[in-house]
């Protein structure tokens, strides 16, 4: 324990460790857990006090081009009900979203090819006419970089893009041969070129997924340098080739939101739907190991539950006014406060 409490401080003090000492973080036993995460906290609450940003996220299409193993979108999922948001429904949800104090609106969806780069910016450059004082964030996948810049032009200034995994032989277990690892990374760098503020992320426990995985999933984050790592369980879904896979842990993804609060000490951390669906408590427990951003739902109800990346998703009956009434009473509950201003990652007030 005392070797475990060195190393925790030496990432406190330097928000660096060796590979060995960070194999020794991720396998050792939940003792070592109440002072990683009192560590994170601290360096949280010297950063950015008790402010937790609000992202409102608009899941837009489910329809998906690609076949990733995992997940219940899947263009191979025939169970599925598919669904879009016309331009006219998502203007919608902006405007009852920024009613509700929200200033950053998240665009998220599948691969689909049905919105062009013409639509995309034309919504973007809508909303960015509308609400001036809002960011936008955009989740749309892998696409040229000149997409990226016309929508950048546009108005986004924010792009998520989780990497899914660094290491090109666990990116195969989990994806068809027609994706790769490297031009999913070679995005993120894109996007970063053209000046957005760029988040990255990994499903925790994905199957296959080893401890050297992870590390590599540090160091590639390192390299990259991302203002937000978005990072839930993996949860399975019945419709998918790993249906019969096992969920990622709670106390693994809380370990890890910890240890990327101290290696990562201005990063934004969403306490995920993934992280509450796994657990009631999940996000507030999140929140405790180092968390400091959440992402409540402003889809139209209707079509919620369609939306199913994994199975059991929280929220999908609630309306929009009321994942936010709910989540205001989980963050004070846990003593923190949501803040509604656009939320910058710390590295970009300096
Ligand atoms: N369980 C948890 N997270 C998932 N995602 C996709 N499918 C699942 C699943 N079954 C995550 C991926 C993707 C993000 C939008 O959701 O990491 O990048
Ligand atoms: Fe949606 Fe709690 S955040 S109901």
């Amino acid at each position: 324990m005392d070797r475990e409490k060195g190393i925790i401080d030496r990432l406190f003090d330097s928000s660096d460790a060796s590979d060995e000492e960070l194999r020794l973080l991720l396998e050792a036993d939940a003792s070592i857990d109440a002072y990683l995460f009192q560590r994170a906290d601290e360096i949280r609450q010297k950063i950015y006090g008790k402010e937790v940003y609000l992202r409102g996220l608009i899941e837009f299409t489910n329809h998906c081009k690609n076949n990733c193993y995992y997940c219940g979108i899947r263009c191979g999922n025939r169970e599925l009900e598919r669904y879009r948001l016309s331009k006219e429904e998502i203007l919608e949800c902006c405007r009852e979203g920024y009613a509700l104090g929200y200033r950053t609106f998240v665009l998220q969806g599948g691969e689909d090819p049905y919105y062009t780069d013409e639509m995309i910016c034309d919504i973007v450059s809508s909303i960015h006419g509308l609400y001036p004082d809002c960011a936008i964030t955009l989740s749309v996948g892998e696409k040229e970089k000149s997409s990226y810049q016309a929508y950048f032009d546009a108005g986004a200034r924010r792009y998520l893009l989780r990497h899914e995994t660094a290491n090109d032989a666990h990116y195969r277990q989990l994806h068809p041969s027609v994706m790769s690892s490297a031009h999913r990374q070679q995005c993120l760098f894109d996007l970063k070129e053209i000046g957005y503020q760029v988040g990255t992320g990994i499903m925790v426990g994905s199957p296959f997924q080893t401890t050297e995985d992870i590390l590599e999933d540090i160091r590639f984050m390192q390299k990259l340098d991302p203002d937000m790592i978005g990072i839930g369980p993996y949860l399975t879904h019945p419709d998918t080739p790993f249906a019969d896979q096992q969920n990622g842990s709670l106390d693994t993804t809380l370990r890890l939101l910890a240890l990327f609060r101290l290696m990562f000490p201005y990063v934004l951390l969403p306490a995920t739907t993934a992280l509450g669906t796994i657990h009631p408590k999940g996000r507030e427990l999140g929140l405790k190991a180092g968390a400091n951003v959440v992402m409540p739902n402003l889809s139209p109800t209707a079509f919620r539950e369609l939306y199913s990346l994994y199975e059991n998703k929280i929220c999908t009956g609630d309306e929009a006014a009321q994942c936010r009434n709910c989540l205001e009473r989980r963050v004070q509950g846990v003593g923190y406060e949501i803040v509604t201003s656009v939320g910058d990652c710390a590295k970009f007030r300096k």
